[in-house]
């Protein structure tokens, strides 16, 4: 080895970068997209309006917000060759293979991601715009339903739930209390620093290649339970914990003895927040409010609470600082909206894609170097080769 290498497994000590896109306090648990606090955004802006400012560093004016939110709008329709790759799925695929597939997919679609510069708005938008589209077909496959079109009348929101929920048999109306919902919840997920999936789309993009695969990438790694996947995995625990009798201290019991019972709580800890993740805060309260709205009464609400409660007041939890994170109480929520769980995550995938896309612009504008990490090796030193016959 030439030079000398310092080991950060993890990345737990390492900065990748600088950026001015969102700040995180662990310590104090705050949270700012471009300066603007999670708090004020989630009770002021759309979702559409936080895109771009994530993305472009600035709330933008009416006009262009308009301009913006238009050609979204215009863009929602996906290419119809690209539901011949859907066909080809099996109708049990989780919505999380076929997003990724879909927007890697899409790569091949439009090639000049890839060459022409300043192309990129175009594929910004395209990307924004179609999402939500693809999100919803395996849903409605799911259930042998035919899947949605978008519709230009509707907003970025409405349409999504419209592509989601509207049956050819019966007229679909938007509640506006879902809609409300999922702006808060899309806004809160919309970016969150260095983590694992902005990372790899930040990681992937040095190498020059092109914004869908890079993209496509971060979906992938969201995917993982340790991540964006664990929004399912929490809803599936609080499940089991109900199923179990609710009894919640067993499960703080089971999660303390990780090390022999391999059981974590989903939901809890987080590598930078070492206090409440703003965002858990925010959610568990709209929460309340969002069921009680809607007339929902979901019992694992209850048994969440109460295990919030056990392990706040454990030893093992609180040496550890781990606190709710933004996955404990989403699932809450997406479920009484009448999201399924499989969705849980393409949720956040949508929700992220502004932050993952405003990084990736960004990593390219500052000419970051491409990502290579060393290694410290511990393998075999030289050694002759024996021929198989001699083995
Ligand atoms: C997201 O990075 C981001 O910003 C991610 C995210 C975003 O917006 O992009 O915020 C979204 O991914 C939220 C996190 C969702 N994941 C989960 O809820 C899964 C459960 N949480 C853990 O797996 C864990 O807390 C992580 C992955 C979130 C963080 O892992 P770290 O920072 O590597 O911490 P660690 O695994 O080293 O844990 C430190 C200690 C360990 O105990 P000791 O070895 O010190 O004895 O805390 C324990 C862990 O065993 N621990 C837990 C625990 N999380 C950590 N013990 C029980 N239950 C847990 N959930």
């Amino acid at each position: 080895q030439t030079g000398y290498v310092t080991l950060d497994r993890g990345y737990k000590n390492t900065g990748a970068t600088k950026s001015a896109i969102t700040f995180l306090d662990g310590e104090q648990g705050i949270l700012q997209y471009r300066g603007y606090s999670i708090e004020e955004l989630a009770a002021k802006a759309s979702f559409l309006e936080v895109a771009y400012l994530l993305i472009y560093g600035e709330l933008p004016t009416q006009e262009q917000y308009a301009t913006f939110e238009t050609a979204i709008r215009r863009h929602t329709l996906v290419n119809e060759d690209m539901r011949k790759i859907f066909d080809g799925f099996p109708v049990s695929a989780h919505p999380m293979s076929v997003l990724s597939s879909l927007v890697s997919a899409m790569s091949a679609f439009y090639p000049d991601a890839q060459d022409e510069k300043g192309s990129e708005d175009r594929h910004i938008i395209r990307l924004i715009a179609k999402l939500p589209t693809i999100a919803t077909w395996s849903y409605k496959r799911s259930l042998g339903h035919p899947t949605n079109y978008p519709k230009n009348n509707l907003d970025y929101i409405s349409n999504f739930l419209n592509m989601m929920f509207a049956l050819p048999v019966e007229e679909y109306k938007v509640d506006p209390v879902v809609a409300e919902a999922l702006n808060v919840l899309l806004i809160l997920h919309a970016d969150h620093e260095q983590n694992c999936s902005t990372s790899t789309v930040r990681l992937v993009g040095s190498s020059q290649a092109n914004l869908y695969s890079s993209i496509s990438a971060g979906i992938s790694a969201l995917w993982g339970p340790l991540h964006g996947g664990a929004n399912q995995e929490v809803i599936e625990m609080l499940e089991a914990i109900k199923a179990d009798g609710g009894d919640v201290s067993k499960y703080v019991d089971m999660a303390k003895n990780a090390k022999t019972t391999g059981f974590r709580l989903f939901g809890f800890g987080h590598r930078v927040y070492k206090n409440f993740d703003p965002r858990a805060k925010i959610i568990k309260k709209a929460a309340d409010d969002v069921l009680s709205k809607l007339g929902v009464n979901d019992p694992v609400l209850e048994i969440a609470k109460g295990l919030e409660e056990a392990a706040l007041n454990d030893d093992y939890f609180v040496q550890r600082k781990l606190y709710p994170n933004v996955d404990f109480y989403s699932g809450i929520i997406y479920r009484a909206l009448g999201i399924p769980t499989n969705m849980f995550t393409v949720m956040f995938a949508i929700g992220r894609l502004p932050g993952w896309i405003a990084q990736w612009k960004e990593m390219r504008e500052t000419k970051e170097p491409i990502g290579r990490p060393r290694q410290i090796y511990t393998g075999a030193t030289l050694r002759e080769f024996v021929p198989i016959e001699k083995r």
